[in-house]
């Protein structure tokens, strides 16, 4: 006798589950909840927004049926090429398809496939942990459909493909990026086989377009510990599809007995130490970027050794190049990044020169709100294993905070409005738009951030006037 499957009707509790199951009932179908939404279930994850519901038959259809029975009205948006629908309810979106024989067709630009069984589309999902199915039909409702033992692969932590992983693959080889993601979100191991699979087909992400390849990355640069996805991706060779940049700062030269830190082991260093601070995807971009611009710069220099002069101005130009060739926005986020790596070394720069007000009124000047930003990174910038010199460099940094905000309380230089403006200058000495107006601005601007005047209106004016005499201009208000 076989015995029944597990029931996890618990897991159904939300009534669309009975709803579609009704409805399939109704049209002498099967339904099934099927993907992440039944993983995340068995590992109590959060339950998530989107749900994937299969049908024995058209998806479609299913998915027309169960929205005319709902109330609110919900749209239905159907993808005839890919044989899916999707209907939006509030805080849920429930994506409908057809069993396929072949490969799951999700992001195919060919047109859905051949209907198949359950167990057919099963097969060709990525990975068994997410291609497990609960029946949503009334009499079965909230029965384990587990034909490649995901259940036991989710116990054991082991992302396994339910075919031979060169198919799974090679019907879609975001899978490979998946493999990486899923190991590094969920802390799995990859099969020795999928493995193996991965090092053999790195080569076919190329086909994968930008956007779909950085979605992954970010769920990965999003993880507790990014650095074991990060390592994966470069073992495996996935990596120097997307960011070479990376790889090239790879290893430790030595010239005359002298060495440089291997960059790339400890940008991953630093990034794992940022994610235990900040969730902002943007500031654990500028910690995995910090340092590309070391590659480009490095020079053997008698005698002071090993120099990456400039590297954070390079790096900052890189960023912009990297992000326009992965097809990332070219906005705000990417000039927060560049912001970041341009200044990444003025902190310590500034606290092994002993701390000057006036060098930490320029540092706030320059670094403006992302002030907090930028200590964060440098502190996650630590990665000495010397515990003195750890304790040192750390003590260093709480100094410069402190004295930031010191600084900041009496000199509001963070978010640094010039305390005469252009029109105050050209009417003070009756003058158009000229040189002069920039000069005398930028003079008194300097004079701020050295301290030598206070950020006061009175000062600024009375700087303006000498100025303006030195200048040759006469006063006229
Ligand atoms: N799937 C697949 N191959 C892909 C993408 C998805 O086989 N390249 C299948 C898997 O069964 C997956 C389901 O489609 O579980 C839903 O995909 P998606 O919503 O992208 O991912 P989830 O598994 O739900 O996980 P997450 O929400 O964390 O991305």
């Amino acid at each position: 006798m076989i015995p029944n499957p597990p029931t996890y009707a618990s897991a159904l509790q939300n009534p669309i589950f009975k709803l579609i199951g009704q409805t399939a009932d109704n049209m002498e179908t099967e339904a099934y909840v099927i993907g992440g939404f039944v993983r995340d279930y068995l590992m109590q994850r959060n339950t998530p927004k989107d749900i994937d519901v299969v049908a024995i038959g058209s998806g479609i259809d299913l998915a027309q049926r169960v929205a005319a029975r709902l109330s609110g009205n919900p749209s239905v948006q159907v993808f005839k090429n890919f044989g899916t629908a999707m209907v939006k309810t509030p805080g849920l979106e429930v994506e409908f398809v057809g069993a396929r024989k072949e490969s799951y067709q999700r992001h195919s630009r060919k047109p859905a496939v051949e209907n198949g069984s359950l167990k057919d589309d099963q097969l060709r999902r990525d990975f068994t942990i997410n291609a497990m199915a609960l029946s949503l039909n009334e009499k079965t409702f909230g029965q384990l459909l587990d034909p490649f033992n995901g259940l036991s692969d989710l116990e054991s932590k082991i992302l396994r493909t339910p075919t031979n992983p060169n198919i799974t693959f090679s019907d879609d080889p975001l899978r490979m990026m998946r493999a990486v993601r899923f190991a590094t979100q969920l802390g799995f191991k990859i099969s020795e086989e999928a493995y193996a699979a991965i090092e053999q087909n790195h080569n076919r992400l190329d086909i994968i377009s930008r956007e779909r390849i950085v979605d992954e990355l970010h769920k990965i640069l999003l993880s507790p510990k990014p650095s074991v996805g990060f390592l994966l991706l470069e073992k495996t060779g996935l990596l120097q599809h997307f960011l070479p940049e990376l790889i090239a700062l790879k290893g430790i030269e030595e010239i005359e007995g002298q060495r440089h830190k291997d960059n790339f082991y400890h940008t991953f260093e630093v990034v794992d130490n940022i994610a235990k601070y900040t969730d902002d995807l943007w500031l654990r971009w500028a910690a995995l970027l910090h340092d590309i611009g070391k590659a480009p710069t490095k020079k053997f220099q008698e005698p002071i050794g090993w120099t990456f002069h400039g590297h954070e101005f390079v790096g900052s130009k890189m960023v912009y190049k990297l992000f326009k060739r992965l097809k990332m926005p070219l906005n705000e986020k990417m000039k927060f990044v560049q912001k970041m790596v341009l200044l990444s070394s003025r902190p310590i720069a500034l606290s092994n020169d002993g701390v000057t007000d006036s060098a930490v009124r320029r540092l706030i000047f320059d670094a403006g709100e992302d002030i907090d930003s930028l200590m964060t990174l440098c502190e996650a910038d630590i990665t000495t294993k010397n515990p003195n010199r750890f304790q040192k460099y750390h003590d260093n940094f709480r100094m410069v905070r402190q004295k930031i905000e010191e600084v900041e309380a009496r000199d509001h230089v963070r978010n640094f409005q010039p305390p005469v403006s252009g029109e105050q200058i050209m009417e003070t000495f009756g003058i158009g738009p000229c040189r002069e107006v920039g000069q005398i601005k930028d003079a008194i601007k300097e004079a701020i951030l050295d301290g030598k005047i206070p950020n006061e209106n009175q000062a600024a004016h009375e700087m303006m006037l000498k100025l303006g005499e030195k200048l040759g201009l006469q006063k006229v208000h």
